[in-house]
C-alpha cells in the first residue's frame, strides 16, 4: 500500500543532518554511544506503540535535506528534524520548513546553548513549532510524543 497523509496510520518524517551518520563514535562524550541505527530502532518502537509510522532519513547534503522536507510536506503529518550543523547556518532549511502546513519540531542530542557561542543561533528555531534539546536519544522520543500531542489537539 502506498502511504499518504490520508492513510490510517499517520506518517512522521524524522530527518537527520550532517555527521549524524557517525553517531556512536563521533564525540561520544557529547552525543552518547547510541548509533543512528539504534536511535531509528527506538523511534520506530516508540511510535508503533502510539500508532505512528516513522520515515527516518539522514543526509550530509543541505539540498537533499531541503528535498526531504518538501517530501515530508507532501506525505507526512509531522516533521521532526535534527539539522545538526545546518541549524546554525541554513536559510534554505529555514525557508523549506516555513512552507509546511504540518507541525514541525527541531531536536538536538546535546544542548547547543551550553556549548560554543556559534551554536547559540538557530535558523531553524524561527521556523518550527518548538525545540527539544539536551536529552540525548530521548530528545527524539520526546519529540515524537510532542508531535503526537500536537496532532491530537
Ligand atoms: C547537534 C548540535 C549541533 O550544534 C551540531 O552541529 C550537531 C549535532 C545535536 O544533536 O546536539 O551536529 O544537532
Amino acid at each position: 500500500m502506498i502511504e499518504t497523509r490520508d492513510s490510517m496510520t499517520k506518517i512522521i518524517y524524522i530527518i537527520n543532518g550532517p555527521n549524524l551518520n557517525l553517531l556512536g563514535t563521533r564525540e561520544p562524550e557529547i552525543y552518547g554511544r547510541s548509533t543512528l541505527n539504534d536511535i531509528e530502532k527506538e523511534c520506530i518502537k516508540y511510535s508503533k506503540n502510539i500508532g505512528l509510522n516513522i520515515i527516518f532519513k539522514q543526509s550530509n547534503i543541505e539540498g537533499e535535506i531541503v528535498n526531504l522536507i518538501q517530501k515530508a510536506g507532501d506525505l507526512a503529518s509531522g516533521l521532526i528534524i535534527n539539522p545538526a550543523a545546518y541549524t546554525h547556518t541554513s536559510v534554505a532549511i529555514h525557508d523549506a520548513i516555513k512552507t509546511l502546513t504540518i507541525p514541525s519540531i527541531e531536536i538536538h542530542l546535546s544542548q547547543p546553548a551550553k556549548r560554543e557561542s556559534f551554536r547559540n543561533k538557530s535558523f531553524v528555531a524561527e521556523a518550527v513549532n518548538g525545540t527539544i534539546s539536551g536529552f540525548g536519544l530521548n530528545s527524539y522520543l520526546l519529540a515524537i510524543k510532542a508531535i503526537d500531542d500536537l496532532l491530537k489537539t
